[in-house]
């Protein structure tokens, strides 16, 4: 088990905050990191480009001015997404961004290039690259990634179908480096559980989304405080990969959640422009399965407090046994 260095000393829990398509925004990083969780964001939530480099000022200048007046208890680094497939046509863009402002730690989805990794470490940058399987685990660090998340059944947004005991063991017969464990994780038991199953970090989405800050319209929060695990759906239609979303929105657009056909893997889109997969991400609304432990909408601090209370009593009552 390894936490990479530069998170040594700055997170309250072990947790880092994943990043939210069309979601995530610098109000929601920066309240993550100033509680001690690593905020992130994809850069295409940014749009255009120079609304990306405004974003990175934005939060990398008010996390040094907290970290001047807070010296003993310093922010959260931020991380930023980058989808690294062959639509995205805003990539070498955005990561000569990344590069510019030093951005602490890099996730790529979606595909792994050695050329991505090595701009990031050229200025002591770290990379973590989610996958859903080992073969891609052993692809990502074998092209240069530091770390992995691995993203197990369950997970909001595009998700994978493997019990996270199995793929965390599997990955962690070879791997030793930083490893993170995301799906359906929200509340303090599963974070000591990601922990306790091999992970250093857990790996934190849905539950995001039903707070203050978070860039989603107020029906959208409700639904996931209203939700259970059993209002959750897995299908590839909306973007070509199979990911979990919430049945009740899926029904608000016309369509039946239990008789979704399948769609065209090929029709993927993550560019720029991206529109049709935007729209798919704004009427169908993601949420993993751990949608059942979010009661209400909160500012994210008050979220984060509460999975640092919770996560001290399942160390307290684990240790009693
Ligand atoms: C609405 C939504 C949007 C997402 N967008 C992205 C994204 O743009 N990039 C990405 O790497 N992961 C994305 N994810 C996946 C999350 O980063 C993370 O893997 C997942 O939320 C973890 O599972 P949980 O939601 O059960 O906590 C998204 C998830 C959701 C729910």
């Amino acid at each position: 088990m390894s936490l990479p260095d530069l998170l040594k000393g700055r997170l309250s829990i072990p947790v880092v905050g994943s990043p939210l398509f069309i979601i995530s925004n610098p109000d929601l990083v920066i309240a993550q990191c100033k509680a001690g969780v690593v905020g992130a964001f994809p850069s295409l939530n940014a749009r255009p480009i120079e609304v990306f480099e405004q974003w990175l000022q934005r939060i990398t200048s008010e996390l040094a001015e907290y970290n001047a007046q807070n010296p003993e208890r310093p922010a959260a680094p931020f991380a930023v997404n980058q989808i690294v497939h062959k639509s995205n046509d805003r990539l070498e863009q955005d990561l000569a961004l990344c590069v510019k402002y030093e951005v602490p730690i890099i996730i790529t989805s979606l595909g792994a290039r050695e050329d991505v990794n090595e701009a990031i470490h050229s200025y002591g940058g770290i990379v973590l690259h989610d996958v859903i399987n080992n073969f891609y685990a052993k692809k990502a660090i074998e092209k240069g990634a530091d770390g992995l998340i691995a993203v197990a059944a369950g997970a909001g947004g595009h998700a994978g179908t493997l019990s996270p005991f199995a793929l965390i063991h599997e990955i962690r017969e070879w791997f030793d480096g930083p490893l993170l464990l995301s799906g359906a994780i929200s509340n303090g038991n599963a974070i000591l559980a990601a922990q306790a199953a091999g992970a250093d970090l857990a790996y934190i989405g849905s539950a995001f989304i039903a707070t203050a800050e978070a860039n989603a319209e107020q029906a959208y929060k409700d639904m996931i405080v209203d939700s259970t695990a059993s209002d959750i759906t897995y299908s590839n239609l909306f973007t070509g990969v199979h990911g979990n979303y919430l049945k009740k929105s899926i029904v608000n657009s016309g369509l039946d959640p239990e008789a979704l056909p399948e769609s065209d893997p090929s029709k993927m889109n993550f560019g720029s422009g991206g529109s049709s997969k935007a729209k798919a991400w704004r009427d169908i609304w993601g949420a993993g399965q751990g949608v059942g432990a979010v009661k209400q909408v909160v500012p994210a601090a008050e979220l984060i407090e509460r999975l640092r209370t919770e996560y001290q009593a399942a160390r307290e009552r684990l240790s009693s046994l």
